[in-house]
Order: structure tokens, then sequence, then C-alpha cells
């Protein structure tokens, strides 16, 4: 992790969250509800408290070794969004997930994250494969893995979570060789 570039931005930092952090992603999750709404189930339990989120910050800090990787995407101090590396889909392979703070699209930020997380998992032991998966009518969401090479795979009808979706569900995947084989292409 680290650094890592995005098109046309100021430099971002995809890290783990830490509990100094906390302050910083409670003001980007209360800036950005509205923006989210349509698409991150979880929104409908907003505005948590400050309390509340440490609490939720610190089961994602328990579960890096075990479970999912939640990362921070920051600019300077500022929280500019969030992605993690989500162990649903069986033991060979991870999800990621993200969103970012509202006024924050639109600068390569998810793509870079999803970049940086990608290169995580393929470095885990056992990972063979990364999926991206989004609601068909979230189409900047579609934009990310289709930007980083991965392949559409199946759609799959769910039960929309959250306002905006259409209840079609689009999963993307990448296996290791290739993510690897092609890596040097995506800076
Ligand atoms: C989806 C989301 C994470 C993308 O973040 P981002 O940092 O703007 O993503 P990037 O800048 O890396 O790429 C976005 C791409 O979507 C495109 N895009 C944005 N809005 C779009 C729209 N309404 N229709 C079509 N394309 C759109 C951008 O042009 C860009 O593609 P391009 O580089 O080919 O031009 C952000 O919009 C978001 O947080 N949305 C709400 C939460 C969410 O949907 N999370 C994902 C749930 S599956």
């Amino acid at each position: 992790m680290g650094a890592v570039s995005a098109p046309a931005t100021q430099q971002l930092v995809v890290r783990r969250w830490e509990p100094d952090d906390v302050p910083a992603l409670h003001e980007a999750v209360l800036d950005s509800i509205e923006h989210l709404r349509p698409w991150m189930p979880w929104i409908a339990k907003e505005p948590l408290g400050l309390e509340e989120r440490r609490q939720l910050v610190a089961g994602w800090i328990a579960s890096w070794e075990t479970g999912d990787r939640l990362c921070g995407l920051f600019v300077g101090d500022r929280v500019v969004g969030c992605a993690g590396l989500h162990d649903r889909i069986g033991p060979t392979g991870r999800e990621i997930g993200y969103w970012v703070r509202a006024g924050e699209t639109g600068r390569g930020y998810a793509t870079a994250a999803a970049r940086t997380l990608t290169d995580m998992a393929f470095t885990m032991p056992g990972i063979a494969r990364v999926e991206i998966q989004h609601d068909v009518a979230n189409v900047a969401s579609g934009r990310v893995p289709a930007k980083l090479g991965f392949t559409p795979v199946r759609e799959v009808p769910h039960v929309p979570e959250a306002p905006g979706e259409s209840g079609i569900r689009r999963v993307w995947r990448v296996e290791r060789d290739r993510w690897w084989a092609r890596r040097a292409d995506l800076g």
C-alpha cells in the first residue's frame, strides 16, 4: 500500500484504517449520505454517532488479518473514500467494494484504490481471483473494473437493497495470472 497515482489527482494514499482516522471518516460519511444513498445499503442506518463509528472502525481494524480488509482513501488528512477487500466469495477469492466522498468523484480515486487492492489480494497466499460486483444501473461503478481489465462474467437477479438499484447485479472478475500479465499497462 502507500501512495498510488491516479490520473489528474493530487496524491492519493490507500491504507488501512487507524483509530485516529475516525473523526475524518465520520465527516466524510456525513457529507456523503445523499450521494451514497442510491447505491450503498448500509447508508440507511446513517447518520451514526461518533461513538458508533469508533466501534465500527474497531471492528474493521480487528478483521484485517482474518477477514475483510477495509482501507481509507486519503488526500492529505482528508478522507476521500473507502475501499475494501471482502472475504465473502470463498477461500480462493476476494471481492472489492468502494465508495468515494461526495464532490470527489471523477478523479480516478475508485479505480486507483481498486487497483491497489487487487495487487494486495494477489499477494495473499491462495487467492486466485478478484471480483467486483455492482447493480447494472450503477454505471459509474461498472467503469472501475472495466478500466482495470476485469471481465464481466455473469449477471444475476438480486433483491434491490438500495433505492437506485435495478435488481440485476453484474459480476466482474480477474484471475491472478491475467492480472500480473497486464499489470504494468495499468500504471
Ligand atoms: C462509483 C464510484 C465509487 C466511482 O468513484 P470515482 O472515484 O468517481 O471513480 P473513477 O473516477 O475511478 O471512475 C469513474 C468512472 O465512471 C464514469 N462515470 C461517472 N458517473 C457516470 C455516470 N453517471 N454514467 C456513466 N459513467 C459515469 C466516469 O466518467 C469514470 O469513467 P472514465 O474514467 O471512463 O471517464 C463513486 O461514483 C461513488 O462513490 N458512488 C456511490 C457509491 C457507489 O456506487 N459505490 C459502488 C457500489 S457497487
